[in-house]
C-alpha cells in the first residue's frame, strides 16, 4: 500500500447531513516509538497492547455547506473546547488530501472520554482513532456502494489507521487489537509505516487477555509534549542506537509472543520502558519526567517479584504514571498487591483496572 491508495476516487453519493459515532481505545507501547520523520513518519517499528476500558467516544454531526475553509466545532463532555481546534485544524489539513469531503462539511465533533480528562493519561491516540473512524465511516457512505474496494471493511479499517496517525502517531496503533505494529520491520509481514496492522504471527496463551493497571501518580498536563519530545530526538546522540535496539527489541519479541516466556518479556518491555526515559535524559534541553513516587513504585514491584515469583512488570509512557502489566491468571494477587502496596503513591490512591481489548468499533 503507499498513500496514493488512500485518495478516493469522486464520490458517487452526496448526503445533506447525518452523524456517525464510533469508539476507540487508549494503547500501551511495549516497544516504544519516539522520533519521527517526513509526515508523521516512526522513526522504527513500534507494538502496542490496544486497550479495553480507556477510550474515547465520538459522535461526528455534519451537514452540507459550500465550499470553503473548515468548519468545525469541539465539544468535550458537553462542553465547547476551543482549545482543540488548532490541534484539529492541524489534523484537518494533514487528512484533507484523503478526504476530499472535508471542506465541503459543517461538522460538530462531539467527544467524551472514559478516563478523568486530567489524569495524565494521553487522550490523543483514543481521541485521534474515534475522530479517524468517525471520517471514515462517513466516508464510506459517500463511496460507491458499489465498489468493492472501497467498501472493504479491512481497506476501511486501514484507511482509519492512516489518518489516525496523521493526527498522533501512536493512534495508528488504536484501530485493531490486541497486539498492533505500526513502523514497517523486515521479520513483521504487512507491517508498514503508513497505518498500523494486527500482529500477525503466533501469540501464546499466556498472553490473552493481559491486564494493565494504570497507577496515575501525576494527573498533571504533560510536562513535555510528545511533539517536542520526538524532535528532541533529532539532535539526540543516541537515537540512531536507539532506533536500533527499538526494531531488534520488536524481533525479540516474535519468539517470546510465541514460546510465552514471561521472564524475557518482562526484560525487555521494562528495558523499552527506561530507554524511553534515558532518551529523554540524554536530549538537549534534558527532561526527568518520573517522579519520586515512579520510582517508588518500580521498587515495590521489584520487590514483590522477588518475593512472590510474581511475572508482574512495569511499562511507562512519556510521562510519570507507571502502567503495570501482568498475566490474567495473576490478576488476584497482584491487583491485591496494588490495592495494598502501591496505591498509596497514586494521586488520590487512583488508579486505571484495563486489559486488552480488539480495537475500535461503531457505537
Ligand atoms: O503518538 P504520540 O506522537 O503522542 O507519541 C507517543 C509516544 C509514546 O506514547 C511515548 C510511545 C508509544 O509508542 O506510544
Amino acid at each position: 500500500m503507499t498513500i496514493q491508495d488512500f485518495i478516493p476516487p469522486p464520490y458517487t453519493k452526496m448526503i445533506e447531513n447525518a452523524s456517525v459515532s464510533y469508539q476507540s481505545p487508549s494503547n500501551i507501547a511495549l516497544v516504544k516509538y519516539w522520533g519521527k520523520h517526513g509526515e508523521q513518519l516512526p522513526q522504527n517499528a513500534s507494538i502496542s497492547f490496544t486497550l479495553s476500558n480507556c477510550k474515547s467516544e465520538t459522535t461526528l454531526d455534519f451537514e452540507k455547506k459550500t465550499k470553503g475553509g473548515y468548519d468545525f466545532k469541539v465539544y468535550l463532555d458537553g462542553h465547547r473546547e476551543k482549545e482543540f481546534e488548532p490541534k484539529i485544524e492541524k489534523f484537518f489539513n494533514r487528512v484533507a488530501p484523503y478526504l476530499p469531503f472535508i471542506n465541503e462539511y459543517r461538522f460538530v465533533i462531539k467527544t467524551q472520554n472514559t478516563f478523568p480528562h486530567s489524569s495524565g493519561i494521553a487522550s490523543s491516540a483514543s481521541g485521534m482513532s474515534a475522530l479517524a473512524m468517525c471520517l471514515v465511516g462517513l466516508e464510506s457512505q459517500l463511496n460507491d456502494p458499489k465498489n468493492e474496494r472501497l467498501q472493504n471493511k479491512q481497506y476501511q479499517l486501514q484507511k482509519a489507521s492512516f489518518l489516525a496517525r496523521l493526527g498522533s502517531g501512536s493512534a495508528a496503533r488504536s484501530i485493531n487489537g490486541p497486539l498492533v505494529v505500526w513502523g514497517a520491520h523486515p521479520k513483521i509481514k504487512g507491517s508498514s509505516d503508513l497505518f498500523g496492522t494486527t500482529y500477525p504471527y503466533k501469540v501464546h496463551d499466556n498472553f490473552s487477555n493481559y491486564h494493565d493497571t494504570i497507577l496515575l501518580v501525576d494527573k498533571a498536563e504533560k510536562q513535555v509534549s510528545s511533539t517536542v519530545g520526538h524532535d528532541l530526538m533529532h539532535n539526540n546522540p543516541y537515537a540512531k542506537q536507539r532506533f536500533e535496539k527499538a526494531n531488534s527489541n520488536l524481533e525479540q519479541l516474535i519468539s517470546i509472543f510465541e514460546t510465552g516466556d514471561l521472564d524475557s518479556f518482562i526484560a525487555l518491555v521494562e528495558s523499552e520502558a527506561l530507554q524511553l526515559h534515558a532518551m529523554m535524559m540524554a536530549s538537549s534541553p534534558y527532561f526527568i519526567l518520573m517522579k519520586p513516587n515512579t520510582l517508588k513504585i518500580i521498587d515495590s514491584i521489584w520487590g514483590f517479584r522477588k518475593a512472590t515469583n510474581s511475572q508482574v512488570c512495569f511499562t511507562l509512557d512519556a510521562g510519570a504514571n507507571v502502567h503495570v502489566l501482568y498475566p490474567s491468571s495473576e490478576r488476584q494477587q497482584v491487583q491485591q498487591f496494588i490495592k495494598n502496596e502501591l496505591s498509596i503513591f497514586c494521586k488520590d490512591g487512583s488508579y486505571i483496572d484495563d486489559f486488552t481489548g480488539t480495537g475500535a468499533s461503531t457505537i
